[in-house]
């Protein structure tokens, strides 16, 4: 057994995946012991799982903040947040300083890449593993105007569109708490970056497929980088899913094929522009260019597995879980120990997916590595039975079958979205973050907004989606049957209506709160739950909806206090706070502030609306919040 099994054991303390899941269940049963128990394990329990001693339902008693539009990030009083890492400090041994007027692809791969978004905590070692682990974030994407003091949006050069590819993709680092403050260890033997031009290889069903392959590829199983990395979530194994989402942007040249090519249409369906793209990378890379490459973008909109404890790990695209702009991918347990995951398209009218996994969990942890490549991948109806109680189904997306006779399993997946337009679908307002609550089984599905929806020519509402121009986005509670995560039908709530409650009375709704007392929240994204079930929630577009910046908030789902959220923090001018992740005690918050600044024309100092985090220019960056105690309390 090398070092890094020994790691890997370790964060589990030395138990079995089976230990660990009779373990939580008891536990779950013990808080649950009034209701029909789901026999569900979630990843986040597996990592961070509630406490045996008891959790309470809502231990929220932090004082809220209000909105505002401050250039620094605010928390409830009591709390303390810090930078922990930005963009461009040197990651790897050998990293160059960060240099704004002579960057570098090379300097740039070596270095914290640009607009982080997903963050999770991996813990390391049995002892204080909430003191210690590795940090892996998502590298979303690049504001090439506020990264480059002479850029040119009409003539990009070819070094600001290397150092952007080196900029998109991941970064691991090692974190450690060192009793005051939390720290990335500069020679962490886990610290690494995946860039655009990093190698991975591509699995399941459509790989080798003809549609994969290019230039560069003649196998269609190699492909160069990751794009758009946006969410995420994390494996029982212990290993990160992370999810390829707006990767039409990168690409250019769909109407140079024929109209007669079945590609064409493909391409305009996932949204590939006609002409140039707006970053006009194809200037300098063919692959980015249709007339060149025409099967290229078939290779992204995938999640793509990554394993956090073994840096020499090939990152692997799982084709398995469909090709779309990829929200998340949240993984639970089935009791029969297969394995769920929940993902959205993060469009307009897209749809909401589950995959299930053919075979059940092993023990061993390399025996699951290839469990995300084989089962069903299905995609979400949402109906109103004749009580005008929610009601929904899970529509299994099956070559060969009905409105699909004639697919191939491999065209499936290539083609999700034209494979689930033909199966009856609810096309949603913006599917973002889907998360399981790790005490009662529920399934949160967070719609951001949808300004088309019930325009002309675009899509009425429907009960789930029951908003025309959908400003400040809802979020819905989804029921498995019989709390079985592998089950085909569905029940579902409303659980918010979101905006600003003294401005829009008649459209907001919180779970059935008090509006007087709630906070003012609009689109939100990006979501997790804390030990005790609480749900915490991070929004992308108050700057435009509520003229507000973005920030966090608390609210718990259950008891007294069900849909009563406050805002904990805000975040910075023209940032988005794009992901949140706890340590295994709750007792750390780490966040994305992502595109501080955006809006801005470019680096000129009279056009920069914010200097975050350090008074010059804006820099996308990592937080830690803390207090000496549990985050909420
Ligand atoms: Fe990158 Fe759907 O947010
Ligand atoms: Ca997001
Ligand atoms: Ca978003």
């Amino acid at each position: 057994m090398g070092r890094n099994s020994i790691e890997v054991n370790d964060c589990f303390n030395g138990e079995t995946i089976d230990q660990i899941i009779h373990k939580k269940i008891a536990r779950r049963t013990l808080l649950k012991s009034a209701v029909a128990f789901p026999l569900i394990s979630f990843v986040s329990s597996f990592l961070h799982g509630p406490s045996a001693d008891g959790a309470e339902i809502d231990q929220l008693r932090f004082l809220p903040i209000a909105l505002n539009n401050e250039d620094r990030v605010s928390v409830a009083p009591g709390y303390s947040a810090d930078v922990l890492i930005r963009w461009g400090d040197p990651l790897l041994a050998g990293a160059p300083q960060f240099d704004l007027a002579n960057q570098t692809a090379a300097a740039q791969a070596m270095q914290f890449g640009y607009n982080c978004d997903f963050v999770h905590f991996f813990p390391l070692g049995s002892k204080d593993s909430a003191k210690r682990g590795i940090l892996a974030i998502n590298h979303e994407y690049s504001n090439p105007e506020l990264m480059f003091p002479d850029y040119d949006p009409e003539a990009p050069t070819k070094n600001q569109v290397d150092v952007q590819l080196a900029a998109h993709g991941l970064a691991f680092l090692g974190v450690e708490f060192d009793g005051a403050k939390w720290r990335w260890v500069r020679n962490s033997r886990y610290n690494r970056r995946i860039t655009g031009e990093t190698e991975m290889t591509i699995h399941g069903h459509a790989a080798g497929d003809a549609l994969l392959k290019s230039s560069y590829d003649s196998t269609g199983k190699r492909v160069r980088g990751t794009l758009n990395n946006c969410g995420g979530g994390v494996t029982p194994w212990g290993t990160l899913l992370t999810a390829e989402e707006n990767f039409n942007q990168y690409f250019a040249n769909q109407n140079s094929l024929s109209d007669s090519d079945p590609r064409k249409a493909m391409h305009a369906r996932y949204g590939i522009p006609a002409g140039s793209s707006e970053r006009l990378w194809e200037n300098h890379h063919a692959r980015f260019d249709l007339k060149k490459e025409p099967n290229e973008p078939f290779r992204f909109g995938w999640v793509v597995e990554i394993d956090p404890y073994n840096p020499t790990f090939t990152p692997r695209k799982r084709t398995a879980l469909g090709r779309m702009k990829h929200e998340a991918a949240t993984v639970v347990v089935a009791p029969d120990r297969r394995v769920v995951a929940y993902t959205g398209d993060d469009e307009r009218f897209d749809y909401v997916y589950k995959f299930v996994t053919n075979k059940r969990m092993s023990q061993r942890r390399e025996d699951n590595f290839s469990l995300l490549d084989e089962g069903t991948l299905y995609v979400a109806r949402f109906d109103v039975n004749s009580s005008g109680d929610g009601i929904g189904r899970w529509i299994p997306l099956v070559a060969g079958q009905g409105p699909l006779a004639g697919w191939s399993e491999a065209m499936v997946l290539i083609n999700t979205r034209g494979a689930a337009d033909l199966m009856g679908a609810t096309k949603m307002d913006r599917p973002e973050d889907i998360e399981a609550n790790p005490l009662t089984g529920k399934v949160y599905v967070v719609c951001t907004n949808n300004s088309l929806r019930g325009t002309p020519g675009q899509p009425g509402t429907d009960p789930a989606n029951a908003i025309a121009k959908n400003a400040h986005g809802h979020i819905i509670e989804i029921t498995e049957e019989n709390d079985n995560p592998v089950a085909t039908h569905f029940s579902w709530d409303v659980f918010m209506r979101c905006g600003d409650p003294a401005k829009d009375e008649q459209n907001t709704y919180f779970a059935g709160c008090e509006k007087s007392k709630v906070s003012a929240l609009s689109c939100p994204d990006n979501i997790i739950f804390d030990r005790k079930g609480n749900l915490w929630i991070a929004t992308d577009g108050q700057p435009s909806s509520l003229k507000r910046n973005d920030g966090i908030y608390a609210v718990p789902v259950q008891g007294p206090d069900r849909g009563y959220v406050r805002q904990f923090l805000s975040g910075v001018v023209g940032a988005e706070v794009a992901s949140l992740a706890m340590t295994p005690d709750d007792k750390s918050l780490f966040a994305s502030i992502q595109h501080p600044g955006e809006g801005s024309k470019n680096l000129d100092p009279a056009n920069l609306t914010s200097r975050w985090p350090d008074g010059d220019i804006p820099k996308p960056s990592i937080i830690v919040v803390t207090k000496a105690d549990v985050i909420g309390t």
